[in-house]
Parts: structure tokens; sequence; C-alpha cells
């Protein structure tokens, strides 16, 4: 069942990429119907034993009409979509930023006290959703354009992450930067919801790595999904890992 969830979700947030072929759209559409069908199942296994997670305050909601089914099944959804991708680029992006570092490697190694800059730093450069997506509510002007109302307007985090105004030498990995005000989460109303999570995520897996390897190194040329514009991540990364003794 892992596995499929892991499929339905990579097919169903191809739907925030603005390049879509017809097959990603019906394959996105199927892994919909699929996670929704199964999360119903869910549902009706967590009523008989109720308990205090995520999932069962969302069944209480939608029992006491506070969320139709669909809201209460698109909410479920997008918690395992949003934080499931996103997250996994993120382990393998920072960590092939370390590799392609060696010198920071050895210094987190070192000294723990950087792993939350470090975090950062990785979140700035990698940030994996590339786009943030919004509608215009009115005419609104950057820097001498008018973007008009009902326009789609694409938000791009990479460059936000790079710009030269907020970042001295912005196109340099240092996970000691600080501070490092990345915008990989989002920002206003809509700001990821997981980022507390995704921040302690990357921390266990980093630490759980530094402490269980003593080498950990590159074993071949990783390659990047090039097949999409948003949710930027590496297709595969080969390393080598030598167990501490
Ligand atoms: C590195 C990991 C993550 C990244 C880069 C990331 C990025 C983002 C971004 C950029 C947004 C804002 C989208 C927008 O404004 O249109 C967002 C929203 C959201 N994220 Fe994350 N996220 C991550 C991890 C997680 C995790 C672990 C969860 C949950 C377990 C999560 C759940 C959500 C949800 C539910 C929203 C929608 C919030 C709303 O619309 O009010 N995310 N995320």
């Amino acid at each position: 069942m892992d596995a499929e969830i892991g499929r339905w979700s990579a097919a169903i947030i191809r739907m925030a990429d603005v390049m879509m072929t017809d097959e990603q759209k019906q394959d996105a559409r199927d892994g919909l119907i699929h996670f929704k069908a199964y999360l119903k199942e869910q549902i009706i296994i967590r009523r008989k034993n109720p308990g205090d997670t995520l999932m069962d305050m969302a069944i209480r909601a939608l029992d006491d009409g506070t969320m139709s089914e669909d809201e209460t099944l698109i909410n479920l959804l997008s918690m395992v979509i949003a934080g499931h991708e996103t997250t996994v680029s993120l382990l393998s992006s920072g960590l092939y930023l370390l590799l392609k570092n060696p010198e920071a490697m050895t210094k987190l190694r070192s000294d723990r006290s950087h792993m939350k800059t470090a975090i950062e730093e990785f979140m700035r450069i990698e940030p994996g959703g590339n786009m943030i997506l919004r509608i215009a509510k009115s005419d609104y002007d950057v820097a001498g354009t008018t973007i008009p109302a009902g326009e789609l307007v694409m938000g791009l985090i990479g460059a936000t992450n790079r710009d030269s105004n907020k970042f001295s030498n912005p196109d340099q990995f240092d996970i000691t930067r600080s501070p490092n005000a990345q915008l990989t989460f989002g920002g206003g109303p809509h700001v990821c919801i997981g980022a507390s999570l995704a921040r302690l995520e990357t921390d266990i897996a980093f630490s759980s790595l530094l402490d269980s390897f003593s080498s950990i190194e590159l074993a071949g040329t990783p390659e990047w999904r090039l097949d999409r514009v948003n949710a930027r991540g590496l297709k595969n990364l080969p390393i080598t890992l030598e167990h501490k003794s």
C-alpha cells in the first residue's frame, strides 16, 4: 500500500505543474480517485477505533458537520501529498549539496550545532517546489509592470531565494548562513502548515545519517527529474555508505 500511496502522490502533485501531458493529467485524475477511495475505507476503519490523531480530528469534523466529505478527503489527501514528495526531495537535494561540498559535510559532521542553519540553506538553494501560483484579485503594480486582475501569477521561489538584494553571495552554499529568510515554505495565509515537521524530519534524517555512517560518498552522477517545471528533485542519487565500526 505504501508504494501505491507514493505512486498516487507523485501523480497528483503534478497537478501543480504547468507542464503536464494529457497522460499525466489522466494519471493525476486516476490517482485522485484511488486515493479518495482508500481514504474513505480508512475513515470507516478508524471510526470503529477512534484515537487522537490528525485523521481522527478530521473524522470528528466530518461527523459533526464542520467539513463536508469532500473537504475532509481533500484535506487529508493534501496533508499526505504536500508533506511527502516535498520532504523526500529536500532530503535527497540536501544530501547532494553536502556531497558536492565535502568541507560543509565535514563541518556539519564535527559540529552538529550547524544543523539548523544547514537545513535552511538546503531549502534556500534547492527549494523543491519551484513556484507558487496565484490569481491576481485586482490590478497590481510590480516595479512598473501592471499585473491585470484575473491573471495567473507564478511566484518563483528559486529566484527569490537567490535575490542578491536579500542574500549576500546568493549562489554560494553556506551551511552557517544567518539570517536566511528563504521563502521555500511560501508566505502569507497559506504558508506551509508542515514547515516545522519538515524541518524536524530533516534534522532527524541527517543526524541519523551522520551518526550511523563514517563516510558518505557520491558513487556516480546523480540525475535530476527533467520532466516537470515544479517539484524539482533528484531522480536518483548513487552513494556509497560506510558503517561506523
Ligand atoms: C520540505 C518540505 C516542504 C516544502 C518545501 C513545502 C512547501 C510548501 C509551500 C511552498 C506551500 C505554500 C503553497 C502556496 O502558498 O500555494 C505549502 C503549503 C502547504 N504545505 Fe507544505 N511543504 C513541505 C512540507 C510539508 C509537510 C511535511 C506537510 C504536512 C505534513 C505540508 C503540508 C502543507 C499544506 C497542508 C499546505 C497548504 C496550506 C494552505 O493552503 O493553507 N507541507 N507547502
